[in-house]
This record gives C-alpha cells, sequence and structure tokens, in this order.
C-alpha cells in the first residue's frame, strides 16, 4: 500500500525507508556547452528551461541551466566557463558529456549523510546551506562509481528558483515544440568494471540501506557475441530503483565495455523518466526530433501471440518501436533513445508502468542489448576478445 503513495520516484514526502529519502531529485550533467544542450532538452525533450546560473547571477566559473518536466522531473545542466574550472572542464575533457551526480530528497541531510559514511560511503562534500535571501538549500555528496556522486538535498526552507546562485532564464525565447509530457525519474543505470557490480551493490545497499531486488546473472542478457551482469538495488519502499550492469565474458567486446572505453570509467549509462501515456510522448518526442533505438518487425509478430490485455493498440507500438513485456499481472512499455551526446555513452530510457508492473522487463532488456550491439558493430567496437 505505501508502494501506491510513493511509487515510481514522485517524492512523497511522507518516507518509508530508514533514512528519510522522499524520492529522486535533480540529475546534473556536465556538458561542453551548457546553452545548446539545454536548448536541445527543451525543443527535443519538451523541458522547460525554469532557471539559470552565471554571470548575470554572480556565478563566474560555469553556466547551469535548470529544466523541470512535468511533474516532478528536475534537470541542470552545466559546463565550464574558464578552463580551470577544472570539475567541470575536467570531467568533459575527460569523459565527454554526462551525468555528474544524481541526488535524492531527504527530511535531514545531515543524518542521511553521516549514516551513509558510517555504514561506509565514500564523502564528497560534507553537509552545507547555501544561503540567499529566499531562504536556503542544504546539500551533501557521497561519491558513486569512478567520477559521479549521489547527493542529499533538502529544499524545505527555500523559495526561490531551484537553489541559491539560480535565477529567472536570461531568455525568452518561445520554443516550437510538440509537448511530451515527461513526468518523473523511474530509475537511473550505471555501467562499471569487470568485478565492480557486487562492490557497488554492496556499496549503496550499506549506505542508504537498499536491497538489491533483482539480479541478471550469466546467460539473462546476451547474444552470440557478448553479454552482462546486472542487480538492481532499491530502496526498501521502491522509489529509487539503480540497477547496475557489468560486463560478462563473451567471444567480444561487451558493449559495456564499450561504454567504459568510450567514457574513459565507470558512470551513468542511462536515466528512465516516466510518462502516463507513452504513444503520445514517444510520438512527440520523435517529431521533435529524438532518435530511438530500432526495434526489428519481428518483435511485434511475437507480441501479438501474447494474450495479456494490451491496453494500447500494437499498430501504435509497431509504428513507434515501443517495447513491451509481460511481467506477472502488469506489463511495461519501454523505449530507449540512441547516445544524446557524441560518444556512444549517455542515453534515456522513456517508460510507462501498467497495472501495476514494477521490475525492468527481461525481454525488452535484452532486446535493448541486442540493440545497441547493432549500432556497436556499426562504430567498429564489436571486436574479438584477444
Ligand atoms: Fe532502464
Amino acid at each position: 500500500m505505501l508502494m501506491d503513495i510513493c511509487y515510481g520516484g514522485v517524492p512523497s514526502k511522507i518516507p518509508n525507508n530508514s533514512l528519510g529519502i522522499r524520492g529522486y531529485d535533480y540529475v546534473e550533467f556536465y556538458v561542453g556547452s551548457a546553452k545548446m544542450v539545454a536548448y536541445w532538452h527543451a525543443k527535443a525533450m519538451g523541458l522547460d528551461i525554469k532557471g539559470y546560473a552565471g554571470p548575470e547571477t554572480g556565478v563566474k566559473d560555469r553556466i547551469s541551466y535548470y529544466l523541470e518536466g512535468v511533474q516532478g522531473l528536475k534537470i541542470v545542466i552545466t559546463s565550464a566557463l574558464t578552463p580551470d574550472n577544472y570539475e567541470v572542464s575536467g570531467f568533459v575533457t575527460r569523459h565527454g558529456d554526462g551525468v555528474k551526480r544524481w541526488s535524492v530528497e531527504v527530511n535531514d541531510v545531515r543524518e542521511v549523510f553521516s549514516k551513509a559514511v558510517k555504514n561506509g560511503a565514500i564523502p564528497m562534500k560534507q553537509p552545507k546551506k547555501y544561503e540567499d535571501d529566499m531562504g536556503y538549500v542544504e546539500e551533501a555528496a557521497i561519491r558513486l562509481y569512478d567520477d559521479a556522486e549521489i547527493v542529499f538535498v533538502n529544499r524545505d526552507n527555500y523559495k526561490g528558483i531551484f537553489r541559491p546562485g539560480f535565477g529567472e532564464p536570461v531568455q525568452n525565447i518561445q520554443i516550437q515544440r510538440q509537448e511530451t509530457g515527461l513526468k518523473f525519474i523511474d530509475h537511473i543505470v550505471g555501467n562499471v568494471h569487470i568485478n565492480e557490480m557486487d562492490y557497488w551493490a554492496n556499496y549503496i545497499n550499506s549506505a542508504l540501506d537498499f536491497e538489491t531486488f533483482l539480479y541478471f546473472g550469466p546467460g539473462d542478457i546476451s547474444t552470440q557475441y557478448s553479454a552482462l551482469l546486472s542487480k538492481v538495488v532499491r530502496s526498501k519502499d521502491d522509489i529509487i530503483k539503480n540497477p547496475i550492469n557489468e560486463p560478462y565474458e563473451g567471444a567480444r567486446l561487451s558493449q559495456i565495455q564499450e561504454f567504459t572505453m568510450e567514457y574513459k570509467g565507470s558512470g551513468i549509462q542511462h536515466i528512465a523518466i516516466a510518462t502516463k501515456d507513452i504513444v503520445s510522448t514517444i510520438r512527440a518526442l520523435r517529431a521533435n526530433g529524438v532518435e530511438f533505438l530500432w526495434v526489428p518487425e519481428t518483435y511485434y509478430e511475437e507480441l501479438a501471440k501474447k494474450d495479456f490485455g494490451l491496453e494500447e493498440n500494437i499498430d501504435d507500438l509497431r509504428e513507434l518501436g515501443i517495447l513491451c513485456d509481460v511481467e506477472g499481472e502488469g506489463y511495461l512499455l519501454q523505449l530507449f533513445t540512441k547516445p544524446i551526446g557524441d560518444r556512444p555513452t549517455f542515453f534515456y530510457e522513456i517508460i510507462q508502468r501498467k497495472k501495476g508492473a514494477k521490475g525492468f522487463g527481461q525481454g525488452n532488456f535484452q532486446a535493448l542489448f541486442e540493440s545497441i550491439e547493432r549500432d556497436q558493430e556499426r562504430r567498429g567496437n564489436l571486436i574479438p576478445m584477444s
């Protein structure tokens, strides 16, 4: 029942986990040009630019754009203004555009941070209040993977835009687009090095009092060439879900190894964003110019044979390339974008959970794996393992 209150990552303000985590808060990207990447998120993904930080707001070494979806989705896109802002410029030089941090809204930043560190988390930022005349936002951070962070944030005492340092967007441009209805973060996925999946699963479970929810072992997700292992760790009330993928041995280079090779480290592979109507969301995203992974026609021939109470029109799913996986009494509708930047690393997933489906759809996971592998081959990276 509590799952219904908090289900799907929307901050409930009524945490039902031991650390007082309310749900996902913002995700911050470090990129080469915040203005361009923010424009793409507004024009193609249909998010609204709600805030801006830069020289006009007293911030001298970086530019940040703050964007929102329709129900709690918060994205920050930041680039360095000067090369000596090495935190941002160094990240982009090494990894390309990517996710630096994801955050959870908590009741008490100091308490969560101190419990997490006591339970093995690596501290990155001590609890700190960011203040201006609109109040304050408190934050702390622990390390995640090679070069990312999980941030604990509380903004109960702040009335301004996003955080001190942010103000109204300086440009007020009208963007022609179709509305996409992207609502909130459903889950965030990391790709790690060989033998690191258990390390990071145990780290998160211990630091945040999470649990391992699903495990895809050898042979569960594979092709004739390559394979992966995956563990899903989640908060015990299911509001935060964090799958972790690791390469598994195969004849050729695993796509998880392609990611760590191109990203130059372990990091965030994709963010899944929930919608209440995936057919109209994908139709709008495609009209706005978002590119998606390709699904073979045979997928829908197999789907048509299953009788599970599909409420959508299968012709719409086929036309738009939407994946559908049956899970218990419910089913999952999903689709994955192509990598959004220059390197074949980060991408978005669009997801709609129907009739209480809570998992990750092994069939869809396999379809994603095969689809990425087709693109991996085009890039010349499906190379034999010596
Ligand atoms: Fe996913």
